[in-house]
């Protein structure tokens, strides 16, 4: 090490860190006491992470600045520190900046008031020498809608902590929202862990919480019990009333047949609000709650899904019932495309970032990562992509290997190099993004005064009509493109693609003027800036400009003959 990294090295040890890039910080602080324990040596600087919103678009500032989540999320239980080194490997193939994963109650207060950071400890540490940000979920009262990762002094103790009861009077497996015991017991231990998170992450390694998993109830719209029913009978709070612009009534008479589900819904929220609120108050990290998703396109009876959980139709009401939770998050394991654009475009919203923090971890899902960025999401992650040798088919692929990490590495290495240039685009300009429909048909895309086609299964070179009696890219009948576009002004875009060719026409349909591309350069960006490699001229864009399997970045400016 020379003189001048000890001295520098000394001097962030020292002053903090918020002025250099979190790069050259991993290297500089990897001899600082801090990155040997996780008990922090300097005082808190690093700005705390938060979710900002200008004009209805929304930026996840990490380190002051706007970013990206390319993440991956671990199985259920691979926290556990015998698990990790099977879960590293997935991380550094696939190229995610993020590791999602579980912190379960049982795990940090498996006796009740006696509390255990050691996995949360061991995870953060070992992220920080992977270089990678974590966003961590908390397993309380419902994961899945169950109390399965509660310690066995909660899920145990039914008389203390009530589950939910069926309209015929049956228990459900999920615990009650209504009683305060069960609150008062969830909400202790989730301010205990943003405690710890705040005396531990100066480095802010931690960037997002996720407050329960999938909570909700199946099989019973909601409690039942006498103490359930009562307030069921009773009115509307205010608040609800006022947001949902209702007149005062009951339950059942301001919300009619939705009555039941709205009530569960409130009451949810209600709870996990005041679980999140109350660690908030102790370290305001971005906090969020996902979704074990309702069908958007066909009527379900709210029976036969996690009913009170931030499914689409009850999304105002959480907003309303908690500001906390800055996000409601789906949790995506539809394939087929219909179905899984209805599913972004309810959760997309001027009030809600998008952020998927599950998506099937199969090969046809990578794709959807474009759409998605193309909605200005704020992150993306496969669930389950770990090489702890567990897989949920038939939601996800049916063996996770290197086959399926390199299907989602393939964007994420189109993406990855700039996903903090992408996050800025996407939070001040144009954004627009596609996933290559399960037909393979060609997307037009309304970019104001032009137009951009992404068509599917072409080579690079001739167009369509060329390939009559030829085969088709192999690989190509599984639908695995899309594209990106953001615009850098009037006529200029940066344009980014993975099997999928991009071409430009004029928006108006009357208009005899000709389009050319006046500049085609592929570069990349180094800190922030554009670097030109070369240009794309010639065959490379007689006939549209058509992307493979390699990561190609392209600066377009467009202009008419
Ligand atoms: C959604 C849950 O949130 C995950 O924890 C996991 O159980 C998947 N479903 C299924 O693998």
């Amino acid at each position: 090490m020379t003189a001048d990294v000890q001295h520098l090295r000394r001097t962030v040890c020292t002053f903090g860190r918020t002025a250099l890039s979190v790069a050259v910080l991993s290297m500089l602080l990897s001899g600082c006491d801090v990155e040997k324990s996780v008990t922090p040596a300097v005082k808190n600087t690093a700005p705390i992470p938060s979710i900002v919103e200008k004009n209805g678009r929304f930026a996840l500032m990490v380190d002051g600045a706007p970013y990206l989540i390319l993440g991956t999320q671990m199985n259920n239980w691979s926290n556990y520190p015998s698990m990790l080194p099977k879960v590293w490997p997935a991380v550094e193939k696939l190229g995610a900046n993020t590791l999602i994963g579980p912190v379960a109650w049982e795990q940090i207060e498996p006796i009740e008031g006696k509390y255990d950071f050691s996995y949360v400890d061991t995870l953060i540490t070992q992220a920080r020498a992977h270089h990678v940000r974590l966003v961590l979920l908390w397993f309380g009262t419902w994961k899945n809608t169950s109390p399965s990762y509660a310690p066995d002094w909660v899920k145990g103790n039914n008389h203390r902590f009530p589950r939910i009861v069926d309209p015929k009077g049956n228990l459900t497996v999920s615990l009650s929202p209504h009683y305060q015991a069960t609150l008062d017991a969830d909400r202790k231990a989730f301010v205990k862990l943003m405690t710890h998170l705040k005396e531990v992450d100066s480095e802010r390694t931690v960037i997002m919480v996720q407050v329960e998993n999938e909570p909700g109830v199946y099989r019973s719209v909601r409690d039942h019990a006498p103490a359930a029913q009562k307030l069921f009978d009773g009115p509307v709070p205010g608040e609800l009333v006022a947001g949902m612009h209702k007149k005062p009534g009951t339950w059942k008479q301001v919300f009619g047949k939705n009555a039941d589900e709205y009530f569960h819904a409130w009451h949810m929220a209600r709870f996990i609000e005041q679980v999140a609120s109350a660690g908030h108050a102790v370290y305001p990290l971005p906090m969020f709650v996902n979704a074990a998703l309702r069908d958007p396109i066909k009527y379900q009876d709210p029976f036969n899904y996690a009913s009170g959980g931030p499914t689409w139709n009850v999304i105002d009401i959480y907003k309303i019932a908690a500001p906390t939770l800055r996000i409601e998050a789906p949790d995506i394991y539809a394939r087929d495309y219909r179905t899984f654009m209805a599913h972004i475009e309810g959760y997309a919203r001027p009030d809600n970032p998008l952020f998927v923090p599950e998506i099937g971890s199969d090969a046809p899902y990578a794709r959807y990562l474009f759409a998605v960025l193309g909605r200005h999401a704020i992150g993306f992650t496969p669930f389950g992509v770990d090489f702890t040798g567990f897989s949920n088919y038939p939601l996800g692929a049916k063996e996770v290997n290197d086959e399926i990490v390199d299907a989602f590495a393939a964007p994420y290495r189109l993406i990855g190099p700039m996903a903090r240039e992408w996050a800025k685009l996407s939070f001040e300009n144009d954004v627009w993004g596609v996933s290559e429909p399960d037909d393979h048909k060609a997307q037009t895309l309304d970019l104001g005064p032009w137009n951009a086609t992404v068509s599917y299964r072409m080579w690079q070179f001739g167009l369509e009509a060329f390939y009559k009696g030829y085969d088709r890219p192999a690989g190509s009948d599984m639908p695995t493109g899309g594209a990106l576009i953001a615009r850098l002004g009037p006529d200029e875009f940066l344009v980014a693609g993975y099997r999928a060719r991009v071409d430009f026409s004029l928006n108006d349909p009357k208009s005899k003027k000709h389009v050319m591309f006046m500049r085609v350069e592929e570069g990349h960006y180094e800190h922030g800036k554009w670097v030109f490699d070369h240009v794309w001229n010639g065959d490379a864009t007689d006939w549209g400009l058509t992307f493979l399997a390699q990561p190609q970045v392209l600066r377009v400016k467009l202009a008419t003959y």
